[in-house]
């Protein structure tokens, strides 16, 4: 940390420790933040700056500020200043276990807006003012150009909107992630918006830089700390069996001539379900594959390595210890089948539906109509956010909707009759599966969807009182398109309330 990494001799003067530029954030501003899915995000001027609010707290003064991100961060940034009170409002997406409990208890205003969106509501002046911008960059090049760092998010936009802007540099990140990026310049604001040139996942449209006029750098510090890469587990057997009944179904369709051999740009959430899909496809039949995503995790980097995947396409990076120490000891091999992007190309409605995507997202329940909650347990209490899930499951080829048939130790049917928040309506939704089966809901009515969802994807012992819900409903309901008995829909997740449990 001796400025090595800051080649551009004017930028040189601007670096300070993290204490002074944290002292240069002032209460009430709205901060856009990097950081995606715990890749990326700036270290050390978080951190100092929740010590500066605490000790404002202490004072007994009052000190918070907005903060914007890309996506989840990680407990030096979110975790850290929702500690100690500091944030009025967060957006979009995020993950933090102590930001969950201040939302969920009405401490913090939380906007949950889809991935896509957050760039264009900025340029469109939808949000408001952007104050200040705080971006973790891998270096700074002789003409001040930026090489951006393990995730890109919405960096660009931060740049390019906030008054001013405060770099950290860390050089924890590796020096040949120089070249991995892909910044598309060409965002336009309706009525000038112009077909954006990407056609297949693998193909590059901007530059490998992210820009800043220098007089809105403020100031520059160097940090020398990792991201907070999870370690991985492996798939439990619930997993392996939802990825079983995927995999089985996508072979299928390459049989019956509806998918190409080499599938067709995939894209997958993070976690235990989603890593193993990626490593199903590790032992499967499907060569040459690609992925258009979100963020790359461990099973695609395995699927890469392997020859399996011949480029993924993201706009961050989430891997575990082990597999990031592979990435950066094997960087030039993998840096030609990879590419980060701004969240916005990377979750592009436009890009996905011309792709193809094969999305496949986790879900907290969903109903037997095929309507889906991905944020909200009991409808009331949020528990991440919509994430790119929206942008990808509208727009998919193939929209698929993962979970274990139960939740809780058995106790909750995540097959409910009707789901207590709706993320993704029932015209979203092409495939529920859990781990007892999958339902493909293509071409199916809603009665021919309940049946379908509940004789494949409930458990078992849950069977019983959703056929008795459906059957009631079919009776009784005024309305037989989507037959309901809304009384007892709502008594359903009130007997959980209640009981903590629907097993009678
Ligand atoms: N009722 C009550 N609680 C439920 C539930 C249900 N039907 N289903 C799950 N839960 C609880 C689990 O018990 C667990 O609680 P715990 O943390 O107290 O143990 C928690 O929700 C998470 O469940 P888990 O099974 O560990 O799920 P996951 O890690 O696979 O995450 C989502 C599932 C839906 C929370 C997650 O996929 C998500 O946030 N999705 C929205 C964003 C998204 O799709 N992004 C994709 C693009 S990257």
């Amino acid at each position: 940390m001796d400025g090595a990494r800051i080649l551009n001799k004017a930028l040189l003067d601007k670096v300070v420790a993290a204490e002074e530029a944290a002292a240069l954030i002032p209460a009430g501003v709205t901060v856009g933040m990097s950081g995606f899915t715990g890749a990326g995000y700036p270290k050390a001027v978080p951190l100092a700056l929740a010590k500066r609010i605490m000790d404002a707290n202490l004072r007994g003064e009052k000190f918070r500020i907005s903060i914007w991100t890309g996506a989840s961060t990680a407990p030096e940034l979110d975790g850290a200043l929702a500690m100690v009170d500091g944030i009025e409002l967060r957006l979009p997406y995020q993950s933090d276990p102590v930001c969950r409990k201040k939302i969920n208890a009405g401490e913090m205003e939380y906007i949950d807006i889809h991935l896509s969106h957050v760039g264009a509501f900025v340029r469109s002046g939808f949000l408001g003012k952007l104050d200040l911008a705080v971006v973790e960059v891998t270096g700074i090049l002789p003409n001040g150009d930026l090489i951006p760092s393990s995730s890109v998010g919405n960096n660009k936009v931060w740049l390019d909107y906030a008054d001013k802007v405060i770099l950290e540099v860390n050089s924890s990140q590796s020096e040949r992630l120089e070249g991995m990026h892909d910044i598309y310049e060409g965002f336009a604001l309706p009525p000038n918006r112009k077909p954006i040139p990407l056609v297949h996942p693998s193909d590059r449209i901007g530059t490998p830089y992210l820009r800043c006029p220098q007089e809105k750098i403020l100031a520059i510090v160097e940090t020398d700390s990792p991201d907070r890469n999870t370690p991985f587990s492996l798939p439990d057997d619930a997993s392996r069996r939802i990825a079983g009944h995927i995999l089985e179904f996508l072979a299928d369709e390459v049989k019956k001539g509806r998918l190409p051999h080499e599938l067709l740009p995939i894209q997958s959430g993070v976690g235990n379900i989603a890593n193993a899909v990626l490593f199903g496809l590790q032992d499967g039949p499907f060569d040459h594959l690609t992925s258009y995503t979100e963020v790359l995790q461990d099973g695609m980097l395995e699927l890469i390595r392997s020859g399996k995947m011949l480029v993924a396409s993201a706009t961050a990076f989430s891997l575990s210890p082990q597999k990031n120490d592979e990435l950066n000891a094997q960087m030039d091999r993998y840096r030609s089948s990879i590419i980060l992007r701004p969240q916005e190309i990377s979750n592009h409605p436009e890009l996905i539906r011309r792709l193809g995507c094969l999305s496949m997202n986790g879900m907290i329940e969903a109903d037997i109509y095929g309507n889906v909650n991905s944020t909200h347990v009991n409808g009331t209490a949020i528990m991440n956010g919509i994430g790119g899930s929206g942008d990808f499951a509208r727009n998919a080829f193939i929209s698929f909707f993962m979970t274990p048939s139960t939740a809780k130790a058995g106790n909750i049917s995540c097959i409910v009759p009707m789901v207590t928040h709706v993320d993704h309506t029932e015209h979203d939704v092409h495939v529920i599966v859990t781990e007892q089966g999958l339902a493909d809901l293509r071409g199916l009515s809603p009665k021919q969807r309940a049946e379908r969802i509940i004789e494949n994807c409930a458990h078992p012992d849950f069977r019983p009182p959703l056929r008795e819900y459906f059957r009631r409903a079919l009776l009784t309901s005024p309305g037989k398109h989507t037959p309901h008995v809304l009384e007892e829909a709502f008594s359903w997740h009130r007997n959980l309330l209640r009981t903590g449990s629907m097993r009678t």
